[in-house]
């Protein structure tokens, strides 16, 4: 085997020269047109990747390792106890469905860059989904399945699908989730109208079919096979929508060729795997990390990757992640922190874990929030492996921080650190002006354009926004929307978002969305939403009201509605649970609602009464307000 590089040293190259250093790795890809070049500027200045290449993803993850004897190797082992299934498929046999369905997608009329909408649980299924549409140029864009109707149509309308894929259902904990009736529900709230949505019919459930419309995804497994399409590197793969800090998510773009390069490059360097090994990400294919280290990065490294269809508790119990590294054998495993928490508070002795041989494992990578030094340190005394917090984004769609296992001289992880900055991210702090701050000065975390490969080049059909949001704060860097610090040593500290996103278990959510819904009901006057700290899903969010006046209804009827029209607009998952009623909100002089002062109110954070605040009395009201209902780190704790 090949020595590991320097990190240093490698690092220090990507920087110097990007685009020799990504040239050097897109060699290691099999292209139908090599690119020659790596870096280009667009028309709007944006940078793009290998332009004058030509390669297809699908081939490169199925196609090319079933060419160079990895047909037999197990690709995909899904794994479902909430369905008592396992099913393992070789990269011959996803080669083929893969290829079949693409010949389906066809049959319906999809062609060369048309969205295809993908709408279901961790399934195999989807999967080829997705490898199929990368087959042929299709962009599919997959929905998380846990979000409501509403977000499914807002999804349509700015993708604009030919088809969407769903299945009948899911299986949440104890009870069925039927996704056809919310596809239906989506559909009617639309303008947009999809010529044909296919399902897949799920033992548990059965859809009921619309004929002419909907389509059985088994027949379209039947169509002829084909195969796969070259496009241009910058041809769009996906478009995965994420929150942003309005009731508009944004539409994250990802192309063929930076993306397979990045991501190739990561699966070596950052997880230290090699083709043959095998990987559990114990996440959503509706997320960034379920796109890339559950599908694409370990595939097209020639990897294993375990599909997961569970929780990490209660799906029989909290032992139930330590048993597929077991009996898969895993070498790497990724996971956010509450996973993590959710097991400890079940199982917090481990004994669970102490039933399996987890001598397979060589790391628990960590990610999606940030990781609770006692989270962090629980999970490497129980597994007695390195446990790396590394920090990344739907944006950019690889990690941005890490400590790389693939390359030698990286300092230890440290507890509370996301580690160093990843090769091509030059992540820099910056105080508002745009300046770098001293080391163990917090500040506003950004990253020195050219991104790398694999990161967005704009956000779907919304050239202004992607400047606006990511470009504009600091030109010549990308804005990540989040705070933190670099120690003395150069490790560096994600402490959260400075925007108006939370994380709530691993999910991210806009707090901005939910205070539009809240402004709408008809009693609200004016509201604020915040995300307060959570011992399980390290942030929940909580809305203060202040009513109209003469508003005669009371607290608790308000709540409840307002609450119902969150989880109906948005989905369960916001796990938007209180909401209290105030008579003002802190504002500065200026107007500007005080949230941040807020939060720290609730979350028990020492804070300085903002200078600009136009009446500090207001604070006592809302700490009144907090401990009359238990609510907030705070406040619990007094109440
Ligand atoms: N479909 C339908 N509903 C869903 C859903 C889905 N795919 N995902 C979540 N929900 C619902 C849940 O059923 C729950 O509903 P309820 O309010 O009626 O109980 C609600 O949304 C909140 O879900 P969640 O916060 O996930 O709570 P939970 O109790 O179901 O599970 C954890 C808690 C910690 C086990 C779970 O959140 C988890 O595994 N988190 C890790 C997330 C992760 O991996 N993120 C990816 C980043 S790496
Ligand atoms: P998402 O786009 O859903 O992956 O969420 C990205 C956001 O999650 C980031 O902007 C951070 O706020 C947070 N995040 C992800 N990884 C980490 C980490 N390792 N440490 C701290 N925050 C993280």
């Amino acid at each position: 085997m090949k020595p590991a590089c320097s990190y240093a040293a490698t690092h220090a190259a990507s920087l110097a020269d990007p685009a020799a250093f990504w040239l050097a790795q897109a060699q290691q890809l099999q292209w139908d047109t090599p690119p020659g070049e790596a870096l280009f500027q667009d028309a709007n200045g944006f940078y793009r990747w290998f332009k004058k290449g030509t390669l297809n993803t699908s081939f490169l993850c199925l196609d090319f390792h079933v060419q160079h004897g990895r047909g037999q190797q197990p690709a995909l082992i899904y794994d479902s106890p909430v369905t008592n299934t396992q099913r393992t498929y070789t990269y011959g046999e996803l080669l083929e469905m893969t290829a079949r369905f693409a010949g389906g997608l066809r049959e319906l009329g999809v062609a060369l860059g048309d969205r295809v909408i993908i709408y279901m649980p961790n399934l195999p299924e989807a999967v080829v989904a997705m490898l199929a549409c990368a087959r042929i140029g299709a962009v599919h864009s997959v929905v998380f399945g846990g979000f409501a109707p509403h977000e499914l149509a807002v999804r349509i309308d700015d993708a604009q699908p030919r088809v969407i894929v769903c299945a009948s259902g899911g299986m949440e904990f104890d009870r069925i989730v039927a996704y056809k009736p919310l596809v239906e529900e989506a559909m009617a709230q639309a303008t947009h109208q999809p010529a044909h949505v296919v399902v897949l019919q799920r033992d548990f459930v059965t859809a009921k079919m619309q004929p002419g419309r909907d389509v059985d995804y088994q027949e379209l497994l039947q169509a002829e096979p084909v195969a796969a399409v070259p496009v241009p590197a910058t041809h769009t793969l996906y478009i995965l929508y994420t929150s942003g800090t309005t009731g508009r998510p944004k539409g994250v773009v990802r192309d063929h060729g930076g993306h397979a390069v990045a991501l190739r490059f990561s699966m070596k360097a950052v997880y230290g795997l090699a083709p043959g090994d095998t990987m559990f990400a114990g996440s959503d294919i509706g997320w960034a990390v379920g796109h890339s280290y559950i599908v694409y990065g370990p595939l097209l490294q020639g990897c294993t990757s375990v599909l997961f269809e569970g929780k990490p508790v209660r799906t029989p119990d909290a032992g139930t992640f330590w048993r597929l590294v077991a009996q898969h054998k895993v070498q790497v495993m990724f996971t956010a922190p509450t996973a993590i928490r959710a097991i400890k508070k079940e199982d917090s002795e481990g004994l669970l874990a102490r039933q399996y041989d987890l001598s397979s494992l060589r790391q628990l990578f960590l990610a999606g929030e940030r990781c609770d030094p006692a989270t962090y340190t629980w999970a490497g005394q129980l597994l007695g492996v390195p446990v790396v917090d590394h920090w990344w984004q739907t944006e950019s769609g690889w990690p941005m921080l890490a400590t790389m296992v693939g390359l030698e001289g990286m300092p230890p992880p440290r507890a509370g650190s996301a580690g160093f900055p990843v090769p091509g991210y030059n992540v820099q702090i910056l105080d508002e002006e745009g300046a770098p701050v001293p080391a163990g000065v917090t500040g506003l975390v950004a990253v020195k354009l050219p991104l790398p490969p694999g990161c967005l080049p704009t956000l779907w059909n919304d050239d202004v926004r992607f400047r606006e949001g990511y470009l504009k704060p600091f030109p010549g860097y990308y804005f990540s929307g989040d705070g933190g610090y670099r120690d003395t040593d150069g490790y560096c500290y994600i402490m959260g978002r400075v925007d108006d996103v939370i994380n709530v278990a691993g999910h991210r959510l806009s707090t901005g969305e939910m205070e539009e819904i809240l402004a709408a009901h008809p009693a609200v006057a004016e509201c604020a939403v915040l995300g307060i700290a959570d011992a399980l899903r390290g942030q929940v969010p909580i809305g203060l009201v202040v009513l109209k006046d003469g508003q005669t209804i009371g607290e608790e009827a308000v709540e409840q509605e307002l609450v119902s029209r969150v989880r109906t607009l948005i989905g369960a998952l916001a796990c938007f649970r209180s909401v209290l009623v105030v008579k003002r909100l802190p504002k500065t002089r200026s107007g500007k609602i005080l949230r941040k002062t807020l939060r720290q109110l609730a979350d028990g954070e020492g804070f300085a009464i903002p200078s600009t605040i136009d009446d500090p009395l207001i604070l006592d009201e809302i700490s009144a307000a907090f401990r009359r209902r238990a609510i907030g780190a705070a406040f619990e704790k007094a109440g």
